[in-house]
């Protein structure tokens, strides 16, 4: 037997016994004639003790060849600590060692292994299985692997079951670009890794299973943020004779149930809902964080004809109104000037106005609005005495965006948005299509199985750009978490929405043949949501990256530091697989 107890285990009432430990050797200090070593694994950390008088020398030799990281195997007796540490569950105890025995040997670490470790990120990713045994990584997939058995409880209580789906798929349009692979025994021709299991869920749907999920990868080839990855995990979800709101009580039961039994956090209230039009105009983002105000303020209607060109040539204008900032300096305001210049967010220039607490207003086109005109926009706004008033004009959606980001730049600064509140929402009633003026066409705002409103239909043949979807998002803090659909199930209607998307007859029967063939088999009406696992996680954790909740993530570039991929293939490989790499 390797071990009677872990490191984590003993406690006062252990005092007396014999017992054998394991573990990876945390610290040695040597205090002359005493010497003690944290010995750690991933129950705790143990103290033992060696006294020096008291141990054979055989014990001494092997004591002193050991460092940190050491893989060691200990017996003794356990005994009352003289000092006590109430830091660790262990700190009344401590064992008196009677023999040792290294099991591993270790290099000195390329990092130190504590809490708040020396090591970088990229020295972490490298050696990631090192950056494991530190505590915050520890712990991090300790809680996404309770995170997924609370998920299985809730569906598996809800009748749903859990299919496994094929990870070599036909490609998938979800919007992203498809991860490929070759196949060796039908050269030529390509697998895809699925983007996420979609059209298999509404098979799923089909084959009567009625209540279908899975905690499942997904891969897609885009670029990467700090919320993406391009392998990530999803709680994929689908059932069978819902409508919309069937499927939004039952989710936001599944959210409710994870805040209660993950954080103890009580949701009694509705989550609040509201529509992507409401989203956009409020928060100039579909994604809101609704935990402070700043709401956006639309004054296109009301700010032109003062012989400004910037608003008067705006097709958009809007402000928001920031709180006791009235105060603000030329360098502060300046600042956010810089910022909303920068590519991103690609605004010409901020105008403010500030709202001065002896009542008087002072802003930067004070020579185009008089007093009376400036009140006015601050009653508009909603501003108070105090207030900072900031306003950009310009083409609507990219104004929108930089008021957003204005917006979240301001409340990250201001402290209003702490990792321990939570606002969760879902946003409803998107747009169906969406034109992109690049390509000329329309793209499928969720994906292509996603059902219109049923009083929309008409408008494929007049205004597609109007039809709203029975999708919704569901949105915590500002991050997407989760996002589904009411499917199509009618085949005339599906052949109908790949034709708005610009795919010919032929093409839809090549990419999505099998799926509309399973139409013709009596399907049910269906819908469905996929959470982002890794998402939910790093939200409830508290992180700033899902990568502090994924085991072995890819770098910005995609890159796995740590086994050096991806990589070349050998000639031999490309061969078999009939492939010539172009360089
Ligand atoms: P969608 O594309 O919205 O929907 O994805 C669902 C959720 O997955 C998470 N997510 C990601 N997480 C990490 N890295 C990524 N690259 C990444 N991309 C998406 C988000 C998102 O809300 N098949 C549909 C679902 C459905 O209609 O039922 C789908 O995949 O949290």
């Amino acid at each position: 037997m390797y071990r009677t107890h872990n490191c984590g285990e003993l406690r006062k009432e252990n005092i007396d016994q014999n017992v054998t430990l394991c573990g990876w050797v945390q610290l040695k200090r040597d205090k002359g004639g005493m010497i003690w070593i944290d010995l750690r694994d991933r129950y705790g950390i143990t103290q033992l003790a060696i006294e020096e008088t008291k141990s054979s020398e055989k014990i001494i030799e092997i004591v002193n060849k050991i460092g940190r990281e050491f893989v060691i195997q200990v017996v003794g007796k356990v005994i009352e600590r003289y000092s006590k540490n109430e830091k660790i569950l262990t700190g009344d105890v401590e064992l008196e060692v009677a023999n040792i025995k290294i099991l591993s040997e270790s290099e000195i670490p390329p990092f130190t292994i504590i809490d708040n470790s020396d090591g970088g990120d990229e020295l972490r990713m490298k050696y990631r299985y090192l950056d494991i045994r530190r505590n915050p990584v520890k712990n991090a997939l300790i809680i996404r692997h309770k995170i997924a058995q609370e998920v299985r409880k809730y569906l598996s209580n809800n009748d749903f079951i859990e299919v496994e789906t094929p990870c070599l798929v036909k490609s998938t349009p979800e919007g992203a670009r498809d991860f490929v692979v070759p196949s060796r025994m039908n050269q030529g021709e390509f697998y895809a890794l699925p983007q996420s299991p979609q059209q298999y869920k509404q098979l799923l749907m089909i084959a009567g299973m009625d209540r279908y999920f899975q905690i499942v990868k997904c891969f897609r080839d885009e670029d990467l943020r700090a919320d993406r990855q391009p392998e990530f995990t999803q709680i994929d979800c689908e059932m069978s004779f819902v409508e919309q709101n069937d499927i939004l009580e039952m989710f936001e039961g599944f959210i409710k149930f994870l805040f209660k039994s993950v954080k103890n956090i009580d949701f009694v209230e509705k989550f609040p809902r509201i529509s992507y039009k409401d989203a956009m105009e409020k928060y100039g983002n579909d994604k809101p964080d609704i935990r402070f105000g700043m709401i956006i303020n639309n004054l296109s209607d009301t700010v032109k004809g003062h012989n400004f060109s910037v608003f008067d040539n705006a097709e958009y204008i809007g402000g928001i109104c920031l709180e006791n900032a009235s105060e603000y300096s030329r360098k502060q305001i300046d600042e956010l000037t810089e910022f909303i210049k920068t590519p991103q967010i690609g605004a010409q220039g901020l105008v403010y106005c500030k709202y001065n607490q002896d009542g008087t207003l002072k802003s930067s086109i004070d020579k185009f609005f008089d007093e009376n005109s400036l009140q006015e926009i601050a009653k508009l706004m909603n501003a108070k005495k105090g207030d900072l008033m900031l306003i950009l004009a310009g083409n609507k959606k990219r104004t929108l965006h930089g008021l957003s980001e204005l917006r979240l730049k301001l409340a990250n600064e201001l402290g209003l948005r702490p990792k321990d509140t939570f606002a969760p929402l879902w946003v409803v009633e998107f747009p169906l299509l969406e034109w992109d003026e690049e390509t000329n066409r329309y793209y499928a705002m969720h994906h292509p199985f996603t059902a219109p409103f049923e009083e929309d239909i008409p408008l494929f043949d007049t205004n597609a750009g109007e039809i709203r979807a029975n999708a919704y998002d569901m949105v915590i803090n500002g991050v997407e978490v989760g996002g589904g659909s009411l499917r199509i199930f009618d085949r005339e209607l599906q052949a109908q929405m790949f034709k708005n998307l610009g795919f010919t007859k032929e093409e839809t029967e090549r990419q999505f043949g099998f799926l509309m063939n399973a139409f013709k088999f009596g399907a049910p009406p269906h819908g469905g949501i996929a959470f982002g696992f890794d998402r939910l996680c790093s939200l409830f954790g508290g992180a700033d990256s899902i990568r502090d909740y994924i085991a072995f993530p890819k770098n910005n570039s995609g890159r796995d530091t740590m086994s050096e991929s991806p990589s070349e293939l050998s000639d031999m490989q490309l061969n078999e697989l009939g492939l010539i790499v172009k360089k």
